[in-house]
């Protein structure tokens, strides 16, 4: 009960369906869930997001769920007044939104461009900005914002790692403004881990061989290990944590 008495919107947390592969929002969902918190659901995916919502209230807990395109400020918006409306409160906020285009430079076109900064770099301010009032209102909060250890390093592509790192120091930038008002910004940087979003190209051995050959530990890593990360950011045991980069990897990015 790490999270009890805490409300959390998940944005891009839609598949957490028992018995099939599981995403990070949706897999953060259930554990939060289970460790007592008020989980708002908030994804496009509003028949996998409901069916989530609805497996968490059959094991006792509870949810509800929100439609949610976080590259629209509007939406942002309604979907933290539902959150509100329904739970009392905001106390968490993660930002597990994402899309995946890889393409090299010269091959990129301004509309892939602008849709990887728009859905993770935008989305992530958007959320942060309209979530701080509710935070503030409370006294305090935690927003997590699952960017990726390619926020970190480069990669063959050109917009993801782009719009990652912009969320990686956008969350410094929010942390050291909202510091004084006990108002945490963190963010979490994923290794390889096969979920909805991956599954299309980490089932191709020609992809996913060479990729393990450079995690040292030599394997994905599971949604579980990095919602188990997202918990501990959201807990007060992190309460001195803010504008931290938390890496979950295998070592990727030790080398
Ligand atoms: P996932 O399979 O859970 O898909 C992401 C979710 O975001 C989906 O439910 C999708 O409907 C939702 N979404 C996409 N665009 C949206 C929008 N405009 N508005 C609202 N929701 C939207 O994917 P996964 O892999 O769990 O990804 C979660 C986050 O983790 C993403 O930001 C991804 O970039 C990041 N990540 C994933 C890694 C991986 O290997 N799977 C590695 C590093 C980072």
């Amino acid at each position: 009960m790490r999270l009890k008495g805490k409300t959390a919107l998940i944005a891009g947390g839609a598949s957490g369906i028992e018995g099939q592969l599981m995403g990070i929002g949706g897999a953060t969902a259930r554990l939060f869930a289970r460790e007592g918190a008020q989980v708002v659901i908030a994804d496009l995916k509003d028949d996998a997001g409901k069916r989530t919502v609805d497996e968490i209230v059959a094991e006792g807990g509870e949810a509800s769920y929100v439609h949610l395109d976080v590259t629209d400020e509007q939406q942002w918006k309604d979907a933290i007044c539902a959150a509100v409306n329904t739970f009392g409160k905001l106390d968490v906020l993660v930002d597990a939104a994402g899309t995946s285009l890889r393409n090299n430079v010269e091959n990129t076109t301004v509309e892939e461009w602008d849709l990887e900064m728009a859905v993770h770099a935008k989305g992530a301010f958007l959320g942060t900005k309209h979530a701080i009032p509710e935070m503030r209102r409370i006294g305090g909060g935690s927003i997590i914002i699952v960017s990726s250890m390619l926020g970190i390093v480069g990669a063959m592509s050109a917009p993801y790692p782009a719009a990652k790192g912009a969320m990686r120091n956008f969350a410094k930038a929010a942390a050291i403004q909202y510091a004084a008002e006990n108002i945490r910004v963190n963010s979490v940087h994923p290794g390889f881990v096969k979920t909805p979003l991956t599954e299309g190209i980490f089932s191709k051995p020609n992809i996913i061989i060479p990729r393990l050959e450079r995690v040292p530990m030599g394997r994905l890593g599971t949604v579980e290990e990095i919602a188990n990360g997202i918990l501990f950011l959201a807990s007060d045991e992190s309460s001195f944590v803010t504008g931290a980069e938390l890496v979950i990897d295998g070592g990727y990015i030790a080398q």
